[in-house]
């Protein structure tokens, strides 16, 4: 079966085909908003304005034509309603259009799915960390996942983004943040941890305050140290109570070294397997929404047209309920 996915939940807008599980293209279109950061509308205005282009060299890369596809899968949530809505109307318009099967996949499943695939585990426990998510999870018998722990507020990679935005930073996102924290020195910020929850504001908040009176670089190695260190120390506090010898992380900030080395370092110590998947898909990337469709679609069939709709908080212990639904 030949898949094409589409991702859009947030600033990236990505198209990727697979065939059953082998990965044909991945073509990753991303807007990056500078230090006015990720404005909703503009987002969803860059989707609109490549999508053509995207689409065309996902299905060169793939060496086919769209007659060829079978089943069309979409991003179908979390994620930000403008951005989020393009993705879903063009998804829906191609189905109809070129009488294709449609599924609508949760963009976290599509997270776990790939990195599970890619470091070739089943059931490993999950640290899923990126921009807007922060989760530790568990699939249980029936397949579906399981919350044991997450933010309370913001996702870690917001974390990043705010702060680079305040100290008005050029590039506001993590990666550059990462950059600059290099050589830091630490200074004392807020660590708060509940259980297996996380908090971030009130340390986003000290950060602010703390970069009026140390330099940029301190206060971001600081930050990224402190967050770190929080997200190791629920997620060794969740392998111990669930017994899990492999730990998997994925998401847009499982591409960060820093962070990949000290859950490696927690794991050996603890005698724990440690996996991370390809940074391409790690990514917000379309190849992860096709190859979890074609999952999905195996196990539940397609998604009927009229519940083809964006669900801007489609968290990922919903999918029984609404897969039922559905
Ligand atoms: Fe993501």
């Amino acid at each position: 079966m030949i898949t094409l996915g589409i991702e859009s939940t947030a600033h990236t807008l990505s198209m990727g085909i697979a065939k059953d599980d082998k990965i044909l293209s991945n073509i990753i279109d991303t807007y990056s908003g500078g230090n006015e950061g990720l404005i909703p509308r503009k987002m969803a205005d860059h989707h609109t304005n490549v999508f053509a282009d995207v689409l065309t060299k996902a299905l060169n890369a793939a060496k086919i034509s769209i007659d060829q596809i079978d089943l069309i899968a979409f991003s179908q949530g979390p994620g930000i309603g403008a951005p989020l809505s393009i993705g879903v109307s063009a998804a829906k318009y191609l189905a109809l259009k070129y009488d294709k099967k449609i599924i609508g996949v949760n963009h976290g499943y599509a997270h776990v799915k790939i990195s599970e695939f890619f470091c070739k585990v089943k059931k490993p426990l999950i640290l899923y960390i990126s921009g807007g998510n922060s989760q530790i999870l568990i699939e249980n018998r029936d397949g579906f996942y399981q919350v044991l722990g997450e933010t309370l507020d913001i996702g870690i990679g917001n974390l990043f983004d705010s702060f680079a935005r305040a100290i008005k930073m050029e590039h506001a996102h993590g990666s550059a943040l990462s950059a600059l924290a290099e050589g830091g020195k630490y200074v004392e910020l807020p660590y708060t941890v509940k259980g297996m929850n996380l908090v971030f504001s009130g340390l986003l908040t000290a950060a602010e305050k703390a970069a009026q009176k140390h330099s940029h670089k301190d206060v971001a190695y600081s930050l990224m140290e402190t967050s770190f260190a929080m997200t190791c120390e629920v997620t060794e506090r969740a392998l111990f109570l669930t017994k899990k010898k492999h730990l998997v992380v994925c998401g847009g900030v499982a591409q960060n070294r820093h962070l990949q080395s000290m859950l490696k370092t927690m794991c050996h110590e603890d005698g724990i397997r440690f996996g991370v998947g390809p940074d391409e898909y790690n990514r917000d990337n379309g190849a992860m929404i096709a190859y979890a469709g074609w999952l999905q679609y195996k196990k539940y069939g397609q998604t009927k047209l009229e519940n083809c709709v964006p669900i801007t908080n489609y968290r990922i212990d919903r999918m029984k309920e609404l897969l039922g639904k559905f």
